[in-house]
């Protein structure tokens, strides 16, 4: 699913500006992609000391891949890093992103940003990581129902494309998760993910599915 929402991102995004180019007389009513595509890049340059220039993510700043995410997902996450269902001083790692996203003056910014990130290609498959990806591989049974065999993500379940993400990313998120630093109360998506984050038994397992998740694409 990444790999198609990608090129299909990119693609409706060249027909609006072919649309745009044309000088479609509708494009003044309806918003149009092209210019929040180039608003949205002008913010990232505030993203991308942390989630570096491609969205490819930067392990020295703790910050994950966004590049290949889905925008829904994304915009979520943003919006709830600016109202504070996400991260918070509980979060040590998620805590640097809330001022960050409440920097973005409102929600048409979030959805500019978003808009660019979209236009980034998914970065190459990260190292596997410390854990036991063959181990991990039969715990990721459980989580293929939502998120897809492939971890591509299930847009109906709100599942986000987890397939290629860096293995310490997803390890601390679902220990986030299992010790409800994530997925608190106003973030039904993130409740969902904590209860099927307590399903794995402790911080090993983690390691274990997440090193078989960052093989995935
Ligand atoms: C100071 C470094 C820093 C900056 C600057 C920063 N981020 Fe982050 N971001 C992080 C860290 C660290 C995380 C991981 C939080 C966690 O572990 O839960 C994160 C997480 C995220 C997530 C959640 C990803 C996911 O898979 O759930 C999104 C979306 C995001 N950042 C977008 C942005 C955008 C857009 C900007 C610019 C407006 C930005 N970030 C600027 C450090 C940063
Ligand atoms: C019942 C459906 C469901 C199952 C089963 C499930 N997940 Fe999730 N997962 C979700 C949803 C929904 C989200 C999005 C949460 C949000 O929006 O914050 C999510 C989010 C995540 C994230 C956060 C991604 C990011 O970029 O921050 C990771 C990592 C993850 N899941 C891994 C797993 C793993 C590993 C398993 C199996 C052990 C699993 N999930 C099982 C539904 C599920």
């Amino acid at each position: 699913m990444a790999r198609l929402l990608r090129p299909l991102s990119g693609f409706a995004a060249a027909l609006l500006l072919v649309a745009v180019a044309a000088g479609c007389a509708a494009s003044r009513e309806a918003p149009t992609i092209a210019p929040e595509v180039a608003r949205g890049k002008a913010w990232y340059t505030t993203c991308a000391g942390c989630h570096g220039n491609a969205g490819e993510g930067f392990r020295g700043m703790n910050a994950p891949r966004l590049a290949g995410q889905s925008p829904d997902y994304l915009t979520r996450q943003l919006v709830h890093f600016r109202s504070g269902v996400r991260g918070g001083a509980a979060d040590f790692y998620g805590v640097a992103m809330n001022g960050r996203a409440k920097a973005l003056p409102d929600e048409q910014a979030v959805h500019d940003v978003v808009a660019y990130i979209a236009t980034l290609p998914a970065p190459p498959l990260a190292p596997a990581g410390e854990g036991d990806a063959t181990s991990g591989r039969a715990l990721f049974e459980s989580c293929a129902a939502c998120h897809g065999a492939r971890g591509e993500g299930n847009p109906t379940l709100q599942a986000p494309a987890i397939g290629g993400l860096d293995s310490w990313y997803v390890a601390r998120q679902l220990a986030n998760f299992r010790k409800g630093i994530r997925g608190r109360e106003g973030d039904a998506e993130g409740e969902q993910m904590r209860a099927a984050a307590a399903l794995l038994p402790d911080e090993a397992a983690d390691r274990d599915v997440a090193a078989y998740v960052a093989t995935l694409r």
